[in-house]
């Protein structure tokens, strides 16, 4: 029988009834944790999941929770303790994209995705923090008092035009996920981060399920792979254990490599590899263009021929 890394443990995971938060909590329920399914909007694949723990023996609970209002953060711990007597790992990974031009967005656009995807993680890792500092620990044992895993994105490091709010919010993740570690490690609580790259889920769907938008993200991707949520899962599954019981402060890429600079993967500008990677990050901006707000709502640049073609002959030379 396999041996469960995580016997014995209650894990909250925000925001996964779907994709990487879905993944994790599965991969979590099956490791043994007992798992509080968080979702915000759609209750019925976060009540999936839990008859799907349930069938293989495992505990869950399922939440409704805005993970970016107090109340509702309060609520969902107030429910797992309730359920399962106390949290030993958090992992927030709730998160939204509202993509618009910077001289587009709107305060609300802005202020969304700061409320879930910072704020929410600031008031999840206070309230597990609190729960966390009840124990007692043995500063000698091999073994936290509990394990907080923020999901952030190589948008932590990695600019993205059309995109500030959610950029500046994965920065922000970086600093908060660092500056807790520091301040937490005396009461022997980790704290890291997961930075996954272009993972298939519904937030990209719109790119990833288009001919041009998939060879667009596989220019960026070294490892000629578009990622999938249990490749962030099983990592999660591992921080959490013990195995990792000396990491925190500490960002884990899971990104196929593209924190790797891929633009320079041919010898940057001295190579002729520019030229192939400009026209795939050409392909891959008119999916997003195409997809994106700009597109849905402008019509007037909507012909693909029109708009790579001429740039396209400037760059490979027929
Ligand atoms: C975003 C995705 C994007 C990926 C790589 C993620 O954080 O949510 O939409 O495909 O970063 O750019």
């Amino acid at each position: 029988m396999k041996n469960k890394r995580l016997q014995g443990k209650v894990a909250v995971v925000t925001g996964s009834s779907a994709g990487i938060g879905q993944a994790i909590a599965l991969a979590m329920g099956q490791e043994g944790a007992s798992v509080v399914i968080n979702y915000h909007a759609n209750e019925a694949p976060a009540q999936e999941l839990k008859a799907r723990l349930e069938e293989g023996g495992g505990k869950a609970v399922v939440v409704q929770a805005d993970t970016g209002n107090p109340a509702d953060v309060e609520r969902l711990f107030r429910a797992a303790t309730d359920a399962f007597g106390t949290v030993d790992i958090l992992v927030s990974n709730a998160g939204i994209q509202r993509d618009a031009a910077v001289l587009d967005m709107t305060l609300e656009e802005w202020q969304q995705v700061i409320d879930t995807n910072l704020t929410g993680y600031f008031l999840c890792a206070q309230a597990a923090a609190r729960e966390f500092t009840k124990r007692k620990v043995d500063p000698e044992a091999r073994t936290a008092a509990g394990h907080i895993l923020f999901i952030s994105s190589v948008h932590d490091i990695i600019p993205w035009a059309g995109h500030v709010n959610y950029a500046t919010a994965k920065g922000g993740v970086q600093m908060l996920m660092k500056t807790l570690a520091q301040e937490l490690a005396p009461n022997k609580i980790r704290v890291n981060s997961i930075a996954p790259g272009a993972i298939k889920t519904g937030i990209n769907q719109e790119v990833w399920e288009t001919r041009e938008g998939s060879a667009g993200m596989l220019s960026l991707i070294p490892y000629g792979r578009i990622g999938e949520p249990e490749d962030v899962a099983k990592v999660a599954v591992w921080l959490a254990t013990d195995e990792a019981d000396y990491i925190t402060g500490t960002t884990l890429y899971v990104d196929g490599g593209m924190t790797l600079y891929p633009g320079f993967s041919d010898k940057g500008c001295c190579g002729n590899g520019y030229k192939r990677q400009a026209y795939r990050q050409l392909l891959y901006r008119y999916a997003c263009y195409q997809t994106g707000p700009l597109g849905r709502f402008q019509n007037s640049v909507n012909n693909f021929a029109n708009f790579v073609r001429p740039l396209a002959a400037e760059l490979i030379p027929l």
